[in-house]
């Protein structure tokens, strides 16, 4: 038994998505989230970047003493999780991948589609998945950051979104897939318009369930489930804690959410 947190780190707010998952699955755990809001996205940015704002971020989720980490952010797993379990060896981390293997499974028609950043659609770690787990499928991948800023800016909902939503999936439409990969934690945010978008016949696939379910089994592992004891929920973010907040709105019912700022210093 452990009744220290869970760690989640995220570029920015998608990775709540992931906690939501988790904290479904683990109801009784503590959770420490920090989202890299100030400095989001991460899809853009170089490999070495990534790296060491993901580091900066395991520091800080260390320092708050947690059990085991979820880098909730494709673009990190992508890009550094192998170099993470390498620097932190005594750190369990979970990282977050997309969900092709599930697609393969699902699709009817052997097509699907896998909507991503640009860093996870260029990764090998996608192109090994593929190659792995849809091998018989004809697989659409396409890397897009123009989603990631409009949902940190919380214009999840706005007529922005639809439009760029329309943009970015008319060539998985025009493609005729039947299911469609979340290749960023950010997107179950706008699951709903991109369902709307696709029609019900595409099926949407995210990561979260499948983290979940994979914390549970490593805590069960180590022998590291919380039992009894005061839980607590704090969601820190380099930037402004209002969108994370007003994502999280109704999501632990009434259980005391904290919320906090964090910056770290990053020379290039
Ligand atoms: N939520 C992150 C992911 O899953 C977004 C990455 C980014 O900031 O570009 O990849």
């Amino acid at each position: 038994m452990n009744n220290n947190p869970i760690g989640i780190l995220d570029s920015g707010v998608g990775g709540l998505t992931v906690l939501k998952a988790i904290a479904k699955e683990l109801p009784d755990e503590s959770f420490v989230y920090i989202g890299d809001s100030a400095n989001t996205p991460y899809g853009s940015k170089s490999k070495e970047e990534i790296c060491a704002r993901t580091s900066k971020l395991v520091d800080f989720l260390i320092s708050k003493q947690v059990k085991l980490i979820v880098v909730a952010c494709n673009s990190s797993t992508v890009s550094c999780l192998e170099e993470l379990r390498k620097e932190y060896p005594d750190m369990p981390f979970i990282g977050t991948v997309p969900v092709i293997k599930t697609a393969a499974a699902v699709s009817k028609n052997r097509r699907i589609g896998v909507l991503s950043t640009t860093t996870t659609a260029k990764s090998d770690y996608q192109k090994r998945l593929i190659e792995e787990f849809a091998s018989d499928c004809t697989v659409f991948s396409h890397g897009s950051d123009d989603l990631v800023p409009l949902i940190e800016r919380g214009k999840e909902r706005s007529e922005e979104m639809t439009h760029v939503l329309t943009k970015v999936l008319k060539p998985f439409q025009e493609e005729g897939i039947d299911a469609l990969v979340l290749g960023c934690t950010h997107f179950p945010f706008v699951e709903d318009q991109m369902q709307d978008i696709m029609g019900k016949d595409v099926q949407l696939l995210d990561s979260g369930g499948a983290i979940a379910r994979q914390v549970r089994r490593v805590l069960e592992q180590n022998n590291s489930l919380a039992g009894e004891h005061p839980q607590t929920i704090s969601i820190f973010t380099t930037g402004s804690i209002d969108i994370p907040k007003k994502l999280l709105q109704d999501t632990f019912g009434n259980k005391a959410v904290e919320y906090g700022t964090y910056a770290y210093e990053y020379n290039n």
